[in-house]
């Protein structure tokens, strides 16, 4: 008898550590990992890179019936986009392409369509419900309250917005502290304008990582489940 695998949902802005921490966290505790994020971003990639205007809900929608979108839940994360030309398929793996700046720069004029958002939910929880492993943790910004809101472990994982500059400028050499500040409040006003990732919902646990390395981080997120488990 297949049992339903255990939910960890996981929301939080840009540079909180939310997705490395839930990726190790999710390795030690033998779940998969699903990053929503991704899934946006590879969107946004093929928006661009088949000169679909972004803004334009049923062109992207229409884009979405000619997509399969693929990601592993272990391990390294991998995208594959399957294209209709009308002369067959292309597969692309964007993996490193959607980190790119210009990507996140222009992913949320996608994903604050709601019936992309929907679509993606829709896929989400079909990953998630055929994974055949014990549990999964879905990372994101509305998984605590739209995706997967009766999750038995709710996290949402925040820092302050200097400590989460001083994190994202060691991924990006030449830039400075005020650049990478500036970059960060944009993105979460953005952001935040679609859904809610600032403040947690009722039941959602807080984790402040400001004051935490990476290693008590993902004790704080492995402790969360743990109580939720003993809780059953
Ligand atoms: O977490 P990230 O930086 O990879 O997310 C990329 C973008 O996708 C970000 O601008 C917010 C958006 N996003 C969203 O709207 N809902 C999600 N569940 C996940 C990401």
């Amino acid at each position: 008898l297949a049992t339903e695998p255990i939910l960890v949902a996981i929301d939080g802005p840009a540079g909180s550590g939310k997705s490395s921490v839930s990726r190790a966290a999710a390795e030690q505790m033998g779940f998969g990992i699903l990053d929503t994020g991704a899934a946006y971003r590879a969107l946004a990639w093929l928006s661009l890179h088949t000169e679909t205007d972004l803004e334009d809900e049923a062109a992207v929608l229409a884009l979405m019936d000619a997509w399969s979108y693929r990601t592993t839940l272990q391990g390294e994360q991998l995208i594959g986009i399957v294209l209709a030309d009308g002369e067959g398929y292309d597969t692309f793996d964007v993996t490193s392409e959607i980190r790119e700046p210009e990507i996140s720069g222009q992913v949320s004029r996608v994903s604050k369509h709601p019936q992309v958002r929907e679509r993606l939910n829709a896929m989400f929880r079909e990953i998630v419900a055929t994974s055949g492993l014990p549990g999964v943790v879905i990372e994101g910004r509305d998984i605590t309250t739209v995706v997967a809101p009766d999750a038995p472990v709710r996290i949402l994982m925040t820092a302050s917005p200097e400590v989460r500059a001083t994190r994202r400028q060691g991924e990006l050499p030449g830039a400075t502290h005020e650049q990478v500040l500036a970059d960060i409040t944009a993105r979460d006003a953005k952001d935040a304008a679609v859904v809610d990732f600032l403040n947690p919902a009722p039941g959602v646990t807080l984790i402040d990582t400001s004051d935490m390395n990476f290693g008590q981080s993902i004790q704080a997120v492995i402790d969360t489940v743990e109580e939720a488990r003993g809780a059953r």
